[in-house]
């Protein structure tokens, strides 16, 4: 029995062997694989919680990957490692690691020229990995617990509520969110950084 997983709008569909990167061979519904990639998530923000990361190690590929790992690694085979397949959500797979040197780069710049405060700073960040979308998956929910860390641990700052409410499944949370998170790919932050801090 494979996986039978419908997909709402926003997320991005598994290729085949993807799927195939499945750990744990018992999961066949969306249902189920929901609730183990939560339990690894949970994990994941447990260690956040244990340790302090300074600001010019979160920055880096490594800890990027390293998160996504710890956060579905339970599940997917590929977890932290970047896609290759292209999405209709993404840069090309092949400008992937580029791109993330990019952004690395102007985060540096950001800090060295005090740009931002620390809320804008993070959401622009998080939400920069996201649009290069990194990951075959799990590329909302990692953006998110990063832009979390970077204010907290780099900034001091308690961690964003990103509305409040479930953004993994369908409801009008998910679509302000997405609303947001569209405006944010014109380069206007302010619905998303709001909406961070719900
Ligand atoms: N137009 C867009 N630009 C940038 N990011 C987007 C866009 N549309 C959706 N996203 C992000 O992609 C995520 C879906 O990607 P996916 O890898 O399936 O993550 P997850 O499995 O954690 O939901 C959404 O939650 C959202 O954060
Ligand atoms: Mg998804």
């Amino acid at each position: 029995m494979g996986l039978n997983l419908d997909y709402i709008n926003g997320q991005t569909p598994l290729d085949e062997d993807e799927k195939e990167g499945l750990k744990i061979p018992t999961i066949t519904t969306r249902g189920e694989l929901d609730e183990f990639e939560q339990l690894n998530i949970e994990k994941a923000v447990e260690w956040t919680l244990k340790n302090k990361f300074k600001i010019g190690k979160i920055l880096t590929e490594k800890f990027i990957k390293d998160l996504h790992k710890r956060m579905f690694g339970e599940v997917w085979k590929w977890a932290g490692e970047f896609r290759n397949t292209n999405k209709n959500i993404g840069v090309d797979k092949f400008q992937i690691g580029i791109e993330l040197r990019n952004l690395i780069d102007d985060c540096k710049y950001w800090i060295e020229n005090n740009t931002f405060d620390a809320d804008e700073f993070a959401v622009r960040f998080s939400h920069r990995v996201v649009k290069v979308h990194l990951f075959p998956n799990g590329n909302g929910r990692h953006s998110r617990l990063l832009g979390d860390i970077l204010v907290n641990h780099g900034f001091n700052k308690p961690v964003f509520t990103w509305g409040g409410k479930d953004l993994v499944h369908k409801g009008e949370a998910r679509i302000e969110y997405l609303k947001a998170i569209r405006e944010a790919d014109e380069g206007n932050y302010n619905k998303l950084i709001e909406f961070a801090r719900k």
